[in-house]
């Protein structure tokens, strides 16, 4: 019979629905709770939830949980589990701890007799010397919390979000998880055109081009884990065009580069233009009828643009507005009264974090 793990998508807070939703369609019954999703399932359910999430950071595997007083008891709990099926054989790890309302409370005591156990449990005496602190590895957390020590396993050697097409970036890239997050909560259809007019890097339209074409957001991270399933399955790709502009000329070279790293060069079109300088804003009647404005617009917090950006904001909402009916807007916004400047009703997506702001994705009704 197949084993049923306990397992744990973390992301970042206020992304929750939409990566509850992504699990769904992954054929997993998800439990949201703050800072992530729970649910249970395979093997191969984990190697494509690591693989196939976009809004996710981590997926923990849950591997034991005891009550624990002391840290001799901890080195002999762990000595006697059956590590076996956690990670291939051979495989170093780091182990990291933290400890609340707990007798055990010494951290780097806890993560030595933990990799001590381990080591016994493994009967391979190496694991008991630990790897090079800055060395990619899958990590173990243990977690005392009132006298209880539970113990997760983070397959993957760097987060999620590090999906390894980004090599080039300017001054404020969006993180790949939450660029995803906010083309899922466009609400993107497949005969609908999608349009970021302040690319940067690109993650915004790469993310998109990449879910419409069924590139998993893994797919060129190295494989922790046997595959199995394939994932989810896809309609054939989408028809609406993918475009995205920055009047930055480096910008744009980078977004194109990301975009050749990210398999989907040939899907989407990056042009060198102010965002009222582009032909789908410049002349609207050009412009497809229907589809999605998506974009993270300057905040004025970390990039020093110079001008006013309530300017721009309302130049950006009319543009938009000469789209017609058939478009939708979604930005992204870290000053509530700055985005108001658009003059487009916009209702509240998701909250969230990005660059140590509180950001909120805004998207107008739909059509
Ligand atoms: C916050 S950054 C976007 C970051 C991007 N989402 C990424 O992942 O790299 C805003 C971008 O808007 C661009 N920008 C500023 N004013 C612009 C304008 N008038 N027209 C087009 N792009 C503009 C900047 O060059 C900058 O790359």
């Amino acid at each position: 019979m197949q084993e049923e793990l306990e397992l744990f998508a973390a992301c970042a807070p206020g992304l929750e629905p939409l990566l509850a939703g992504e699990l769904t369609r992954l054929g997993a019954t998800p439990q949201v709770v703050p800072g992530g999703v729970e649910f249970t399932g395979s093997r191969e359910l984990l190697g494509c939830a690591l693989r196939w999430l976009g809004t996710a950071s981590h997926v923990l595997r849950r591997c034991d949980k005891f009550r624990c007083r002391a840290l001799g008891e901890l080195e002999r709990k762990v000595a006697e589990l059956d590590p076996a099926g956690w990670l291939p054989r051979g495989q170093t790890f780091h182990v990291r701890a933290s400890a609340r309302h707990s007798r055990v409370y010494h951290t780097s005591a806890i993560e030595r007799h933990f990799r001590a156990g381990l080591a016994r449990a493994l009967e391979d005496p190496r694991q008991a010397e630990e790897p090079p602190r800055d060395a990619e590895l899958p990590c173990y957390a243990v977690r005392f919390f009132s006298d209880v020590c539970t113990i997760s396993l983070d397959p993957a050697a760097t987060p999620l979000h590090r999906r390894g097409y980004r090599l080039a970036m300017g001054k404020a890239p969006l993180r790949e998880d939450l660029a995803h997050a906010l083309v899922l909560a466009s609400g993107w259809r497949d005969d609908e055109a999608f349009f970021d007019p302040f690319c940067g890097s690109g993650t915004i339209a790469i993310e998109a081009a990449r879910l419409a074409h069924g590139i998993a957001p893994g797919a060129l991270r190295a494989p922790v884990l046997p595959e199995g399933t394939p994932g989810p399955s896809f309609a054939p790709p989408r028809t609406g065009p993918i475009r995205a502009s920055d009047r930055d000329e480096l910008s744009a070279e980078h977004a194109r580069a990301n975009a050749e790293r990210a398999g989907v060069a040939a899907h989407l079109e990056v042009r060198a233009s102010a965002f009222s300088a582009h032909p789908w804003l410049a002349k609207p009647q050009d412009a497809p009828e229907r589809g999605v404005l998506v974009c993270n617009p300057p905040f004025g917090k970390r990039i020093a643009g110079g001008g006013d950006l309530r300017v721009l904001y309302q130049s950006l909402g009319h543009r938009f507005q000469q789209l017609g009916p058939g478009w939708r807007l979604v930005l992204l916004a870290h000053d509530l009264r700055l985005a108001r400047a658009v003059g487009v009703p916009l209702k509240r997506l998701f909250t969230t974090r990005h660059g140590g702001l509180a950001v909120s994705a805004l998207g107008s009704a739909p059509a």
